[in-house]
C-alpha cells in the first residue's frame, strides 16, 4: 500500500486547464446522470471549515477534501484532497488549493464554451485573488481573449495579476480598473471572484448580450450579482441542493420574487439537453462541488498511482 503525495507546484505541474475542463465537464454529465452519490458538504465556523465528499460509484472511487479558509492569509485556501478506490489500496493525497483554483476555473470554462456567444473575447474579471489566475486562464482555453480588465478595489492587486498573466496572454489587451460598474460597461464576459456581500455592479451597467459567471458567494449572507440581472437571465447552476443551501444571490433572488426555482437549469442538464439555450444575457452560479475535485483528483490517479 502506498500513499502519494502532491504538493500544489505538484498538482499545477501534472495537470492542465485543458484537461481539467473536460475532465469537469465529464463529471457534470454524469453528475445529471446520477452517476455520484454527493452528500451536502460540510461547513463549519460559517465557512471556516469545510469537507466535502464524492463517490463515484462506476469506478468504485472517491474523493474527500477537506480545507480551512481564511482571507486574510495567503494562500486563503489550506488543505487536502484525499483519493480512495474500493479495487486499489494505493492513496493519493493532493494539495486542496491547487486542486480548487483549478477545478473552480474548469466549471467557469465548462459553463462559458456552453453559453458565451462564439465570438466572445472581451473579458472583465472582478476580484483578482488567489481564485483569480484559473478564472482567466479557463476562458482563455475556450475563447481566447482579445482583451481582459482586471478590477479589484485593490488597484495594487489588480495590477500585480496583469503583470503575472501578461506572458501568458502575449495576444490579449490587458488593463486595469477599480470601478465594476463600469469594467463591465463593455464586457462580453464577465467572472466575479470576490467574497462580496452586495452585488459588485447594477444590471443597468452590463450590456444587452454578455456572460456572467459568479463564482464568489458560498454562504447565504454573501451576494455577487443583483436581482435584476438574474431576473433577465439564462441561470445555470452548478447543483440544485447546493445552490439552494449556499447561493446567498439566488436564494435573495427567490425571495424577492426575482427567479423561480424551475427557471434555473444545472450545468449537467444543460450539456446534456438537445435543443440549445435561449440566446442574451447568461449566468453561470456556482458555490462548487466535490464531483469537480473528485474529477481533478482522478486525472492526479491516473496519473501517479500504479
Ligand atoms: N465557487 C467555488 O467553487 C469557489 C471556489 C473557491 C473559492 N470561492 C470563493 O471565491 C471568492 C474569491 O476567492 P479568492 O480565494 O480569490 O479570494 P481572495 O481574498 O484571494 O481575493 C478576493 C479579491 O476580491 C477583491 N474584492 C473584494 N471585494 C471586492 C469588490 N467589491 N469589488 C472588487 N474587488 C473586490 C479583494 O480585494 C481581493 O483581491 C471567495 O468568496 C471564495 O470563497 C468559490
Amino acid at each position: 500500500m502506498q500513499t502519494v503525495t502532491l504538493s500544489a507546484d505538484e498538482v499545477r505541474e501534472a495537470v492542465t486547464m485543458r484537461e481539467a475542463i473536460n475532465a469537469v465537464r465529464d463529471g457534470f454529465i454524469g453528475l445529471a446522470a446520477g452517476e455520484f452519490e454527493m452528500p451536502t458538504r460540510t461547513v463549519m465556523r460559517d465557512g471556516q471549515f469545510l469537507v466535502m465528499n464524492a463517490h463515484h460509484r462506476a469506478s468504485g472511487s472517491a474523493m474527500t477534501k477537506t480545507l480551512s479558509l481564511n482571507f486574510d492569509r495567503t494562500p486563503a485556501i489550506a488543505g487536502t484532497v484525499v483519493w480512495t478506490e474500493t479495487r486499489r489500496t494505493d492513496t493519493l493525497i493532493a494539495d486542496a488549493g491547487a486542486v480548487t483554483t483549478l477545478r473552480t476555473g474548469a466549471a467557469v470554462g465548462v459553463a462559458t464554451d456552453l453559453l458565451a456567444p462564439a465570438d466572445a473575447g472581451r473579458l472583465t474579471l472582478i476580484g483578482a485573488g488567489g481564485q483569480a489566475p484559473d478564472q482567466v486562464r479557463a476562458v482563455h482555453a475556450v475563447r481566447p481573449l482579445r482583451e481582459l480588465t482586471v478590477v479589484d478595489t485593490d488597484v495594487r492587486r489588480a495590477e500585480a495579476l496583469a503583470r503575472m498573466l501578461a506572458p501568458e496572454l502575449p495576444a490579449t489587451r490587458i488593463r486595469t480598473a477599480n470601478d465594476p460598474e463600469t469594467a463591465v460597461g463593455d464586457a462580453e464576459i464577465v467572472c466575479c471572484a470576490t467574497p462580496a456581500t452586495s452585488p459588485l455592479f447594477t444590471e443597468e451597467a452590463l450590456p444587452a448580450r454578455v456572460h456572467v459567471n459568479a463564482i464568489g458567494a458560498f454562504r447565504p449572507t454573501m451576494r455577487e450579482l443583483p436581482d435584476g440581472l438574474l431576473a433577465d437571465s439564462t441561470v445555470v447552476i452548478d447543483e440544485r441542493e447546493a445552490i439552494l443551501e449556499e447561493s446567498g444571490e439566488i436564494l435573495h433572488a427567490l425571495k424577492t420574487g426575482a427567479l423561480t426555482e424551475a427557471s434555473l437549469t444545472e450545468l449537467g442538464t444543460a450539456l446534456s439537453a438537445a435543443e440549445a439555450l435561449p440566446g442574451g444575457r447568461t449566468v453561470f452560479k456556482t458555490v462548487g462541488v466535490a464531483m469537480q475535485d473528485w474529477a481533478v483528483a482522478r486525472i492526479l490517479a491516473d496519473k501517479f498511482l500504479t
